[in-house]
């Protein structure tokens, strides 16, 4: 038998051996919790296509983000389920909008957590489209005029971040320039800059009652054949002034990650997104999988395409995780 010379197990012997040489680590710092604010008090409704993530009252948003805080996590998205919607989002840039009363009491009750604010129309809209609609079409430049709105307001409540999401071109543009002329040149942008019109969102449109009531989002939202385009987006996005970049879903898209971070220098972030999580949930019920080990295990691959930051709802149960694996 042939001398072998290399051996890749030897590396591999021991558990501390492994941790020597392991080349992506994930830490609590890495992710962001999504919550969904809704109205009424001690509200906590479960989503159906989400176990373990709930429809929360604004008081309830406050003690989610104490023990999300408590557990490592330092970042918050939000989102809103409003009472009501009407034909121009009205609810998305409301001064007492549910947003902005869930930014408030984040800001109030941990004011170290930094809070991001999503900035779309669809969870305020009639129609559920992320814009302004005409003919059953989503008029762009309509839309910046009340996304950059709605982006003011959510700098208003208190929030660190906004994260436009609605795929409008120019939105960046529109909300640096409108948040810049109210004063709040410190507020960042993390942009939504490569969304795929995905079937993964599906049970997010149940979370935040946003499914579009005609048509679908095809006709601004990313075809999931195109790599090349992922680029034009992300650079027109950082030339608009974007702080952040983000690819959204996460793990069918790891190519995408990975061409941003070898391409673009900003921080990036990737969004795992409701179905994703929703897939894991639904094979772990069925114990077809081990739960705990393929979260962690999709979670380290998303980190080890490229990105920097992960929004996932599995925040707080991984950052759990790992404190206990020290
Ligand atoms: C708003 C928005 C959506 C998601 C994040 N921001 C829904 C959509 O575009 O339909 C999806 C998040 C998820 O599925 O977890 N436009």
């Amino acid at each position: 038998m042939p001398e072998l010379i290399n051996r890749a197990r030897r590396l591999r012997k021991s558990e501390n051996l492994r941790a020597l040489v392991r080349e992506t680590r994930l830490a609590p710092e890495d992710f962001i919790l999504p919550l969904f604010a809704c109205g009424g008090e001690n509200v906590r409704r479960e989503i159906s296509s989400m176990p373990g993530v709930h429809n929360l009252s604004v008081d309830e948003i406050g003690r989610e983000a104490e023990n999300a805080y408590e557990a490592g996590v330092r970042g918050l998205i939000l989102f809103a389920l409003p009472e009501s919607k009407d034909e121009v989002a009205s609810g998305a840039y409301a001064e007492d909008g549910i947003v902005q009363q869930a930014i408030r009491k984040v800001r109030s009750s941990v004011p170290d957590m930094v809070v991001i604010a999503d900035t779309c129309l669809c969870e305020y809209t009639s129609h559920g489209h992320c814009g302004v609609v005409r003919d059953e079409e989503v008029i762009n430049d309509e839309s910046l005029e009340l996304l950059a709105r709605t982006a003011v307001s959510q700098a208003q409540a208190g929030a660190a971040i906004v994260a436009p999401s609605a795929m409008m071109d120019g939105q960046v543009g529109a909300i640096r320039e409108a948040l810049d002329d109210t004063g709040f040149q410190h507020v960042a942008i993390m942009a939504y800059a490569v969304k795929y019109a995905s079937a993964f969102y599906g049970p997010f449109r149940e979370a935040a009652d946003s499914a579009p009531a005609f048509g679908d989002r095809r006709a601004y939202q990313m075809d999931a054949a195109n790599a090349r385009e992922a680029i034009r987006e992300a650079e027109l996005d950082q030339s608009e002034g974007a702080d952040f970049l983000m690819v959204k879903p996460a793990t069918c898209y790891l190519d995408i990650l990975r061409t941003l971070r070898e391409r673009f220098d900003l921080p990036l972030a990737a969004y795992h997104v409701s179905g994703e999580y929703a897939m894991i949930k639904a094979a772990a019920q069925k114990g077809w999988i081990d739960e705990q080990r393929v979260m962690m295990e999709t979670l380290t691959s998303i980190k080890r395409a490229g990105a920097d930051l992960i929004l996932t709802y599995y925040a707080r149960e991984a950052a759990k995780t790992l404190a206990s694996n020290r």
